[in-house]
């Protein structure tokens, strides 16, 4: 039976996707069997007349893992809005024990499962009715909290360590994202440890593409860099 973690965000864009194609990456590089897992997409990308997942097709692009979008992602859904009203537009009727099935398939062949959610912990993804956080409870896995490194980071991540700790639910620590090395981010990162309490596990750099640079290229050396193969099997 695999071992999970569940990548929350502090809200959407701040590299949920970009930390679980790292983590995944580095556990697959140093030979472990991981995969990951996105329950809900919302705001697919729609080729060839399908809707496919962006946030899979990352992780493929940085892994290159042999494995089906089906196995990787329960729900993918159009709209760019939150799950639960996208779900709602596109006639889709979401099923947690869908979600619960499809990472018990993914924990049978793997050792390794990084989940991840969709926007922070509190988006719905039924409305009214199931939240992230009820998910990271079914699943009952730890969590990291990716959050961004630039200013607005103190309140949203302060708030998020906050309402998963009153749940009970563990935070393995939290992963700074976009550092570009200024003052004011290396204050957020001393007053989010004074104020959290939960362990800084990683500081990723903001990648700077150049001209004749790619960016999966560059992702994987920032991975090599910041995210140390011991801890993040720690993080497990
Ligand atoms: N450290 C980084 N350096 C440069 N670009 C990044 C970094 N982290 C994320 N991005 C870019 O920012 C955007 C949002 O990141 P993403 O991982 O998709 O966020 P989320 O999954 O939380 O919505 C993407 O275009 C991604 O490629
Ligand atoms: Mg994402």
């Amino acid at each position: 039976m695999a071992k999970g973690l569940f990548v929350i965000g502090t809200d959407t864009d701040v590299g949920k996707t970009f930390v679980t194609a790292g983590i995944t990456y580095i556990l697959r590089k140093h030979n472990f069997n991981a995969c990951s897992f996105k329950p809900v997409q919302s705001g697919g990308i729609v080729k060839d007349n399908k809707v496919l997942s962006g946030d899979i097709e990352f992780v493929k692009d940085i892994t290159e893992i042999n494995e089906t979008n089906t196995m990787m992602n329960s729900y993918c859904l159009k709209e760019a809005v939150s799950p639960h009203i996208a779900a709602e537009i596109e006639n889709v009727t979401i099923d947690k024990n869908k979600i619960l099935e499809d990472y018990k398939k993914l924990q049978e062949k793997y050792d390794y499962v990084i989940v991840e959610g969709a926007g922070g912990i509190i988006v719905p993804l039924i409305r009214g009715k199931y939240y992230i956080y009820d998910l990271v409870k079914d699943l009952d896995i730890p969590v990291i909290i990716v959050a961004r490194a630039g200013v607005g980071t103190i309140n949203h991540t302060a708030l998020t360590v906050d309402f998963i700790k009153r749940l009970g639910i563990e935070i393995k620590g939290l992963i700074i994202n976009g550092y570009s090395n200024s003052f004011y981010e290396d204050d957020n990162i001393k007053v989010l440890k004074n104020i959290t309490n939960v362990d800084v596990i990683s500081i990723i750099n903001k990648l700077n593409i150049g001209e004749n640079e790619d960016f999966i290229s560059k992702a994987r050396v920032e991975y090599d860099n910041s995210l140390e193969i011991k801890k993040v099997l720690n993080l497990f």
